[in-house]
């Protein structure tokens, strides 16, 4: 472990009743980095965090937080992380501001210092003007807000983030990115699970992309893209696509991959815009009704569907 890495990750294993949720997980996570892992659902993300969080004992594996030992130091760990669930848990019939306050407390805050910190982690969600109003009006996007001031309240040096946008509105959404994005810049190290996307995109420095319980890719989203290489993906909606016609479309030399979801049909393959016309072609002669045709450029979804043969949005 070098003086820049904050988190170790090696080999970790999560079972239930014999059915590996986490199946062999290692990553380092650096200081200072916002460090996203993306998968789909029942990948095995919140096992990983809750692991990392002291939540939930692994099966086997080792975990170094900060130099502590997860085994045997996780009273220190505590101390210099904080933690966003995915689901919520914060106190409806209290306003924003007593949550806090309760939060604090059990932190061992107290007195000004407790007072002027709820005072500017109210600031820093955008919520000060909503803080005395109770909880059960708020909305998913703000309740998390103030989820995310709960664990901020002792200045934690990492911060675990289980779906932080999931059941978000665009506009906390914005709020919550501008509030990860300003304390990466005053130091703290981020660890983030999510399922979408714009998260990943957006935010994280690295990203592990995370299937079945493994980690199946690892790296900055410009090198990941460049894991796709030349391809490119077509997708063909259609009222009817008869088997005939996926096989033609298969047999065109640029086509790696043909999936079908329903009505629709994904084609993954090297230089798209210039195969265009003769799929077009093949699907009409094929008695494929298309319906609209699109074509993608390289994305993270690019890469799952490369990467697995799924779809990262299931
Ligand atoms: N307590 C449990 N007992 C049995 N199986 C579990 C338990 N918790 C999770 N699992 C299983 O482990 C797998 C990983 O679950 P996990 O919640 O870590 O996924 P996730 O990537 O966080 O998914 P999501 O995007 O839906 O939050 C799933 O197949 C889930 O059903
Ligand atoms: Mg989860």
């Amino acid at each position: 472990m070098t003086d820049d890495t904050i988190v170790v990750v090696e080999d970790l294993v999560k079972r239930y009743n014999g059915f590996a949720a986490v199946d062999g997980v290692s990553f380092d996570i650096k200081r200072g980095e916002i460090f996203g892992l993306l998968g789909p659902n029942g990948a095995g993300k919140s096992t990983i965090i809750s692991i990392l969080c002291c939540l939930l004992k692994a099966t086997s594996g080792r975990v170094v937080i900060d130099g502590f030992d997860i085994g045997r130091n996780a009273n220190n760990i505590k101390k210099i992380i904080g933690v966003v669930p995915q689901e919520i848990s914060l106190y409806h019939t209290l306003t924003a501001r007593e949550n806090l306050r309760f939060y604090g407390r059990i932190y061992g805050l107290s007195g000004k210092t407790l007072k002027n910190r709820i005072e500017a982690l109210l600031e820093m969600v955008g919520l000060t003007d909503r803080a005395d109003d109770l909880l059960e009006g708020y909305s998913g996007g703000m309740k998390r807000r103030i989820n995310i001031a709960v664990a901020l309240l002792h200045n934690p040096r990492i911060l675990f983030l289980d779906e932080p946008s999931t059941g978000v509105d665009p506009q906390s959404r914005k709020r919550i990115y501008d509030t990860i994005q300003d304390l990466n810049r005053q130091g703290t190290t981020v660890l983030l699970t999510t399922h979408q996307m714009e998260d990943a995109e957006k935010l994280c420095h690295r990203i592990a992309i995370v299937d079945k319980g493994k980690l199946i890719a690892l790296d900055t989203l410009e090198r990941l893209l460049e894991l796709v290489g030349e391809s490119d993906i077509i997708q063909v909606m259609a009222k009817e696509i008869p088997p005939a016609s996926v096989e033609s479309i298969r047999q065109i030399d640029e086509v790696q991959k043909v999936s079908m979801d329903g009505g629709i049909m994904t084609i993954q393959l090297v230089r798209g815009r210039e195969s265009l016309a003769g799929i077009v072609d093949r699907l009409i002669s094929g008695g494929t009704k298309v319906e609209s045709i699109s074509i993608k450029e390289p994305d993270l979804e690019t890469l799952f569907l490369h990467l697995t043969g799924t779809k990262l949005r299931r």
